[in-house]
């Protein structure tokens, strides 16, 4: 653990990333002392400027609504500092070397985080300038990495294989900002830790899983980075393959960080790859009243784009656990709500004494509103013998309502101050999930007749989906 004496360097510190995510998480992390004793923070980027306009910068995205909260983060600010340089020049990277020096002098060690908020253009090229001019003489260096790792199974091994002379697996911190939701950290635990989760945790019980992703706005304005990877490689092959994995995974040995990631990639590995059958693509078209943009609207969206802004895929697990099992996994942009969440349907119960009782689920949703709800069966109160369907309800407002939850960025820069590797994606795990995901990206990138079906701005999805869902096996209440 790196508790004394480190830089924490952010590089692309000008850019949407660090200004949005990076530095409020640090802040965060600053004002419950949970940043090393004696820790600067050095913003790197290729805009010019002075000292106060980067703290500007920084502050426009931190809130302080109190007096206390005001006066930390002049105590943060006091810590941060900017150097403008290149991201392909020794020189810039020469310069940055001396700031770190003048920084550290006199400190018995000189920890380094360096944290790339960069895009993936200039990904290369900044590692391999930091290892030849900034790696650390006498200390620990660690290096946060931010996706997109590559565009397909090829691409993000020839990454991989440009980092390896340069920085060890252990160095590498692989950032997917889905394993720092509270929620999904807790994932583990809620199976692990209640015997009756355990015991109906497979195929015997289980009829189906959905993993669902919504938003609901559009590109607005990002859509150049959009069009280029699409909802599968933004949102899919990333954050909800990770959840997909933990809700799929065997009980790792330890709560140790390979132990864990020794179980997601078993899983990675027992599912085939996707095949185009199991497979719906929408994009998402004017909204229905006419005052949202389409996706082909959007000024920075390339004329006539084919690009995927919803896509619906059923997934298998051939393990005993899991054979036969459809997780279906959904991911879409301009839809009618912000969600996230994990659903468990369980099978209908032996037939016998009720007839069309609604199934169990299980739902666990990652945001908003973190909770964990199952939907159970129970007699109605009164003197009728009816049932209803009623939930057992734990959520986080009511339960632990003077408890604050931590952004997820501000979790794993204190995993990564920490070394605990367990909520970042190691190399094998990348491959493993790229393996499943890339043919299907190459049969949607080079069929042109292959085109999305479109979408209301703001509606649910490609009127399809309920359809599509319901044919693996997923029952809708209202269908009992
Ligand atoms: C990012 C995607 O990784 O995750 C974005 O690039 C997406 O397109 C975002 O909006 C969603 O993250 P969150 O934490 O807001 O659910």
């Amino acid at each position: 653990e790196l508790k004394e004496h480190t830089t924490i360097v952010v590089l692309g510190a000008s850019g949407d990333l660090a200004k949005k995510k990076t530095f409020p998480a640090l802040f965060g992390l600053h004002r419950n002392n949970y940043l090393p004793k004696d820790c600067k923070i050095v913003g790197y980027a290729r805009t010019k400027m002075d000292h106060e306009e980067f703290i500007r910068r920084v502050k426009s995205n931190i809130k302080t609504p109190t007096k206390p909260i005001e006066e930390q983060l002049v105590t943060f600010l006091e810590k941060c500092v900017y150097v403008a340089g290149q991201y392909d020049q020794d020189e810039s990277f020469q310069n940055l070397e001396a700031t770190l020096q003048k920084i550290e002098a006199g400190r018995p060690h000189n920890h380094r985080i360096f944290y790339m908020a960069l895009p993936p253009s200039v990904f290369i090229s900044v590692s391999q300038h930091l290892k030849k001019n900034n790696y650390p003489k006498n200390g620990i260096v660690r290096l946060i990495v931010e996706k997109p790792f590559g565009k397909d199974l090829e691409s993000s091994r020839k990454l991989q294989k440009a980092l390896e002379p340069d920085w060890t697996e252990e160095e590498i911190y692989r950032i997917d900002h889905y394993l720092g939701k509270e929620m999904v950290k807790n994932l583990l635990i809620l199976r692990f830790g209640n015997e009756f989760f355990g015991a109906t945790w497979n195929r015997r019980h289980i009829s189906n899983v959905q993993i669902t992703f919504k938003e609901p706005f559009g590109t607005e304005g990002r859509g150049g980075y959009f069009d280029e990877f699409g909802i599968i490689r933004d949102v899919m092959q990333n954050h909800l393959i990770q959840l997909l994995t933990i809700i799929a995974m065997e009980r790792p040995l330890s709560f140790s960080a390979e132990d864990i990631r020794d179980e997601k990639v078993r899983v990675l590995r027992a599912m085939p790859q996707i095949a185009t059958e199991n497979v719906i693509i929408g994009q998402y078209g004017k909204s229905e009243d006419g005052s949202k943009p389409a996706y082909l609207d959007d000024d920075t969206v390339p004329k006539g784009s084919r690009c995927p802004t919803f896509c619906a895929v059923a997934m298998f697990i051939k393990n005993e656990r899991w054979d036969g099992v459809p997780f279906i996994l959904k991911a879409g942009k301009a839809l009618n709500e912000q969600k996230a969440e994990i659903r468990i349907q369980f099978k209908d119960v032996t037939s016998g004494i009720f007839k069309d009782i609604p199934r169990n689920e299980l739902v666990i949703r990652v945001q908003p509103d973190e909770a964990v709800y199952i939907k159970m069966n129970s007699k109605l109160p009164g003197l009728s013998t009816q049932t209803v369907l009623t939930d057992l309800d734990l959520t986080y407002k009511r339960r632990f309502s003077d408890l604050k939850i931590p952004e997820a960025y501000e979790s794993l820069i204190l995993d990564a101050i920490k070394g605990d590797h367990s909520n970042f994606v190691r190399d094998d795990e990348l491959d493993a999930s790229w393996r499943i995901f890339s043919p299907l990206l190459h049969y949607l990138d080079e069929n042109p007749e292959v085109v999305p079906m479109s979408y209301p701005y703001g509606s649910r999805g490609p009127p399809v989906l309920d359809d599509f869902t319901s044919s693996y096996g997923y029952k809708f209440n209202d269908q009992v």
